[in-house]
């Protein structure tokens, strides 16, 4: 191999630099390759927007936020051209091979693996890394951007406390994840917060309610309740499965269309619903309720030390398999070990918290509340 490239795509996490500056010395350094890096995710492969990543373009980047790369979460198979949407896979794999382009590492969350894969499976020769601050990549302990994220929604649960405290009020505070509560779990663990409602786990507004009673009846002013943007209530989650049972049972295409549109429909209307559960909340407690909602913040700034440490182990491991000739595998960590995933494996999976998991049980023996 003489020349590889490197994208990244979906949603930016902290770290993404400090992995493209180590596939990029090492690739140079060590095994002697030629870099480019394609803009914007798969949306540069395809228009052979690319850059060159030498010394000087990797220089200075391990501490920034983003990707100096660009991101986008365009999908080969269903790339906006013009006023079409078409599948360029193969055409990206043509653009590769003309380039010289003999190997490329795709750095992103779990869509970014199914396309991966996507690539691979049309001839490319593909190694992945697994990036996102959700942690819910199939198959790895971790993922480079959740430490980094986990710290600053801590954060701002700490600083929601003394606030709290002044006012004797509920501050509900969302974090994000998509549909796994790792974040919410472990900011609102490690943030002290008294009720943790995550997507694992369907919650009672009415039980939220009674833990916060009982913690006013006990003497205890305030509380915090950190709620997951994926979490849902029973409630929302018989809806939820109810639509999904319709998609299922529905006969043509028309049908399955408006199914799946509903169920978008749902889901939409589920976003607004922490500041819904605030004012629920207010209501049955009688206790005045504030909601902060994180968002973006969470995913900007530098890496924390253990996310540029993981992004370089990875990134350096991701050029050795293309120099090994390990194609169509994922970096992954396993206790102290990395490991390299088949994609068949990975792609249209997600790690989901286990209800076991010792934050989990930690918490319950703390007290917090989970809404069940
Ligand atoms: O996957 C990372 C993530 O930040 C999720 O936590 C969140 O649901 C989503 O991306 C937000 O996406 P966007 O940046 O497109 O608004």
């Amino acid at each position: 191999v003489k020349s590889i490239g490197v994208l990244t795509a979906g949603g930016d996490a902290p770290g993404l630099n400090a992995a493209i500056r180590a596939i990029g010395k090492s690739a140079i350094r060590k095994h002697g390759l030629s870099v480019v890096g394609y803009l914007d995710g798969f949306r540069g492969l395809m228009d052979r927007r690319h850059v060159r990543l030498d010394s000087e373009a990797l220089s200075g980047i391990l501490i920034k936020g983003g990707t100096i790369l660009g991101t986008s979460r365009d999908k080969p198979h269903k790339m906006r051209v013009g006023d079409q949407t078409l599948d360029m896979t193969a055409a990206m794999v043509e653009t590769a091979a003309n380039m010289g382009v003999e190997a490329i590492v795709c750095l992103g969350g779990g869509g970014t693996q199914k396309n991966a894969k996507r690539l691979a499976d049309a001839g490319m020769n593909v190694v992945t890394l697994p990036k996102t601050i959700d942690n819910d990549v199939w198959g790895t302990e971790r993922t480079f951007g959740f430490d980094t994220a986990l710290s600053i929604a801590t954060e701002a649960v700490d600083r929601l406390h003394s606030t709290a405290h002044s006012h004797h009020r509920t501050m509900v505070v969302e974090v994000m994840g998509h549909n796994t509560g790792w974040l919410a779990l472990g900011a609102g663990l490690a943030g002290g917060a008294d009720v943790i409602l995550i997507p694992e786990i369907p919650y009672s507004v009415e039980k939220v309610a009674e833990t916060l009673m009982a913690r006013k009846a006990s003497g205890s002013r305030f509380s915090i309740v950190a709620i997951s943007e994926g979490a849902i209530s029973t409630e929302e989650k018989a809806e939820l499965d109810r639509l999904l049972a319709a998609k299922g049972d529905a006969g043509d295409s028309d049908e399955k269309a408006a199914a799946k549109q509903a169920i978008a429909a749902y889901e939409h209307e589920l976003t607004q619903s922490t500041t819904m559960l605030a004012e629920r909340l207010e209501a049955l407690t009688g206790i005045a309720s504030r909601t902060t909602i994180l968002g973006h913040v969470q995913r900007g700034g530098s890496p924390s030390a253990v996310d540029r440490l993981l992004a370089t182990y990875m990134g350096a491991d991701a050029v050795q398999a293309i120099v090994e000739g390990d194609y169509g595998k994922m970096i992954a960590t396993s206790g102290r070990h990395i490991v390299r995933l088949p994609l068949e494996e990975v792609a249209g999976r997600r790690r989901t918290v286990p209800l076991d998991h010792k934050w989990i049980e930690a918490a319950r023996t703390l007290g917090v509340g989970f809404g069940d």
